[in-house]
């Protein structure tokens, strides 16, 4: 993962540009930070384990320089120390890198053999050795890097500087994303062109295999072979440039709260006139079948569309997680819709599993979040979730948004295929209309989420269950819990805990359940009981009235299961939040996770 900034300016302080970068690319990572910049025509690096904010204050205020690279990790290779932060100097380059080389080991045993030692167990420091090796070799910066790109297996974006170069930054691409952003007299890189908004909005999109040149005024930008590419200059609006924690103690709240106007933001433009509205979302009716990608909780989003499309709309829909499905039979053929969900449109093993599906010319469709995301880039057809900027980590508004797309494409499908008539199809929209009334009581309940909050907050394991949707979303609130509280948390299937997990199930056990389905209502409470048999504390969210005493009751209005699940995923949001909160954990930046997962 990782997130990388360079600057080159003619009449600014590079080094506060270079923080603020960091700081806005910590969604990529943030076990440790470094920057390395030219100072006294010598490069001076300092690195810091941790967050952003260390280095700012280890970087002494008056430091200054027009020219610099800096970088924020997430530990692939080698331990978050203060040596393995990135960036890496070996003899005259200076690097920061996002990625993989994945044959480091056999390129560091040949640089051995020619008498390099190295200071890390890294492969980005394997990566500078290497640009060094071509570097001493040519002494062309050209052909170093095209010589590089022929060498390394993996994946790179790599920002450098060269000894005794004060004039020019460098850098290079392959499957992770890197933009070069463009102002007068000063120009940037970064892995993520809303990193440096606050700079520039006009920027360069690099491709696999092309690299730059940099200076304080020009960017020339060329291919594997040495071309010189006219590319086209792209200009970021920012329509959600209000990021902001207001007076919330954290994002993850704020973002939770703001489901009250995203979810209806996303739905707007399929439910404002209609029907008609509708059906302007792609025609589903030419494909026997649909197959979901995504990862985490994007994932999850799929799993709910899979109950819609299957039990709804009669129509065969798989879900699979990205990193298993790019190394498995798909079975790939013309008359299946691959479906890919992605909050950053970043994620490596999903843009790996899209390109199999284009590599067959097999027809595919996004539902991203992120403009201009690389997975925007690739996709056939597009449809944006308007969740706005998610900064927590754990995913929660995008999350909602893109189950209200996913819902109103079943929705649509089952009108055009005659499964779902039109005054269920009018039903729907009006719920998603007043979506706010209908979520504003459950996102205010927090004192009910607090004292659930204060019942589980010191236990070890906690047990999430449902049947049909209600499992699809009790893997949500499973792992909404356990991203945040560091809580082991497991979502099972009400029906398959006495096949082995319930054997784990002991006093005081919580174990979180919904249920929401008239037809299996009486099955899982069912399974409840046998829980509470074994001394469980159950709670339960349900939309009908049930009344039983030994179960903590959280009641969500009846709607249909179109608007279902985000009314059932906002207690389990809360809970979790509350709970990581009474911890006292690192809610909007948990540990050993990120925001963007740019590597397998
Ligand atoms: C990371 C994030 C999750 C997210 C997953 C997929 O693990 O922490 O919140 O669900 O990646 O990310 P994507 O951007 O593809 O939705």
């Amino acid at each position: 993962m990782c997130g990388i900034v360079g600057a080159i300016s003619k009449d600014k302080n590079i080094v506060p540009l270079l923080i603020t970068g960091l700081e806005n690319l910590e969604y990529r990572g943030y076990d440790s930070a470094g920057v390395a910049y030219f100072k006294n025509k010598k490069i001076n690096i300092v690195k810091v384990t941790g967050k952003v904010n260390k280095l700012k204050d280890k970087l002494k205020e008056n430091e200054s320089s027009n020219i610099g690279i800096a970088h924020t990790r997430w530990a692939t290779h080698g331990k978050a120390t203060t040596i393995n932060a990135h960036p890496h100097k070996f003899k005259h380059i200076t690097l920061v890198h996002n990625g993989i080389i994945e044959n480091f080991n056999i390129l560091k045993e040949f640089l051995i053999e020619q008498g390099y030692s190295f200071k890390t167990n890294t492969d980005s420091e394997v990566a500078a050795a290497i640009l060094n090796y071509y570097y001493e070799k040519y002494t062309d910066i050209d052909k170093t890097i095209q010589e590089f790109m022929s060498t390394i297996i993996g994946s790179y974006a790599i920002g450098f500087i060269v000894d005794n170069d004060y004039e020019n930054i460098y850098c290079l691409k392959k499957e992770s994303p890197l933009i070069i952003g463009v102002s007068n007299n000063t120009n940037m890189i970064s892995s993520d062109i809303r990193a440096i908004l606050k700079y520039t909005n006009k920027y360069y999109i690099l491709d696999d295999f092309e690299y730059a040149k940099i200076d304080v005024s020009k960017v020339i930008i060329k291919s594997r072979t040495g071309d010189i590419i006219s590319k086209e200059l792209k200009e970021y609006i920012d329509e959600d440039a209000n990021s902001s924690k207001g007076h919330y103690k954290h994002y993850m709240l704020k973002e939770i709260m703001e489901q009250k106007e995203t979810i209806l933001k996303t739905a707007l433009p399929f439910i404002e006139d209609g029907i008609n509205s509708l059906l302007t979302l792609p025609d589903l009716t030419k494909y026997k079948e649909i197959d979901i990608i995504g990862c985490g909780t994007a994932y999850h989003a799929g799993l709910v569309a899979k109950y819609l499309f299957t039990e709804l709309t009669n129509t065969r829909c798989n879900v699979y997680l990205a990193s298993e499905y790019r190394y498995q039979n798909n079975f790939l053929n013309k008359d299946t819709l691959s479906i890919f969900i992605s909050q950053s449109g970043e994620t490596a093993d999903t843009i790996a599993a899209l390109k199999l599906v284009k590599k067959k010319k097999c027809p595919n469709l996004g539902i991203i979040n992120v403009k201009e995301s690389s997975m925007t880039l690739l996709v056939d057809k597009c449809l944006y979730t308007k969740a706005g900027n998610e900064i927590a980590v754990a995913s929660t508004k995008a999350y909602t948004a893109q189950v209200t797309i996913l819902s109103l494409l079943a929705l649509s499908h089952g009108y055009r295929n005659k499964t779902i008539n039109k005054n269920q199809v009018l039903e729907v929209l009006k719920e998603f209309k007043n979506i706010k009334t209908l979520i504003t009581p459950i996102l205010n309940k927090k004192e009910t989420y607090l004292s659930i909050a204060k019942n589980i907050y010191k236990e070890e394991d906690i047990f999430y269950i449902g049947r049909g949707l209600d499992y699809a979303l009790s893997m949500e609130g499973a792992l909404k819990l356990k991203e945040i509280s560091y809580i082991h948390s497991e979502s099972y299937a009400a029906g398959e805990l006495k096949h082995g997990t319930i054997s784990l199930i002991k006093k005081n056990t919580p174990v979180l359940c919904s249920a929401t389905n008239d037809k299996l209502n009486a099955k899982t409470i069912s399974n409840l009981k046998e829980v509470l048999a074994r001394g469980a504390n159950v709670y339960l969210i349900t939309n009908t009235k049930i009344k039983d005493d030994s179960f903590k009751i959280i009641n969500i209005p009846k709607t249909s299961d179109f608007i279902k699940p985000i009314l059932i995923v906002i207690p389990y949001q809360l809970i979790a939040y509350y709970t990581a909160l009474l911890r006292g954990t690192s809610i909007d930046k948990p540990k050993n996770l990120a925001k963007s997962v740019t590597v397998e």
